[in-house]
């Protein structure tokens, strides 16, 4: 039986922005489709590897776009996201070689998921969700302000 895409998320690693997290869940889901598709096949799957690396890279232009939306700087965060992509660019053209370990790629994708949730992305979903509240609470304040005025 099919388990739902979100249970893939660990609830340590959800961090309240609904695009974010669905994301994150469809990415965990997928690489643990490609390790055990790499297990039932017994080899390296690269078309599924690099799916998941498209969606990878699709998921950190997400994050970019929504932090500009936002006007955060991004820079420090887009660097992460370029030397992860980097490294598992690298990885997966290394398997290509004899002796490659697929279980090794699949390990540290998965470390490196979870690690930069924590130490990047959740800090994001706190100022994106901060500059939305305040934004919430401004246009309250102006529409008060507006009645108060006009009664
Ligand atoms: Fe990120």
């Amino acid at each position: 039986m099919r388990r739902s895409f979100l249970s893939y998320l660990p609830s340590t690693l959800v961090i309240d922005i609904p695009e974010i997290d669905a994301q994150h869940a469809h990415l965990f889901e997928q690489l643990d489709e490609f390790k055990t598709s790499c297990i039932d096949h017994n080899a390296y799957q690269a078309d599924e590897a690099e799916a998941l690396f498209a969606t990878l890279a699709a998921h950190c232009r997400t994050e970019e776009r929504l932090a500009g939306e936002a006007g955060l700087d991004f820079r420090r965060h887009g660097e992460k996201h370029r030397v992860m992509l980097r490294g598992i660019r690298k990885m997966l053209d290394d398997m290509e070689k004899p002796g490659a370990d697929v279980f090794s790629l699949i390990r540290y994708v998965d470390y490196w998921f979870e690690r930069h949730i924590q130490e990047e992305d959740r800090n994001l979903g706190i100022n994106l969700k901060q500059l939305a509240f305040a934004e919430v609470g401004e246009q309250f304040a102006d529409e008060f302000l507006g009645q108060r005025t006009s009664g």
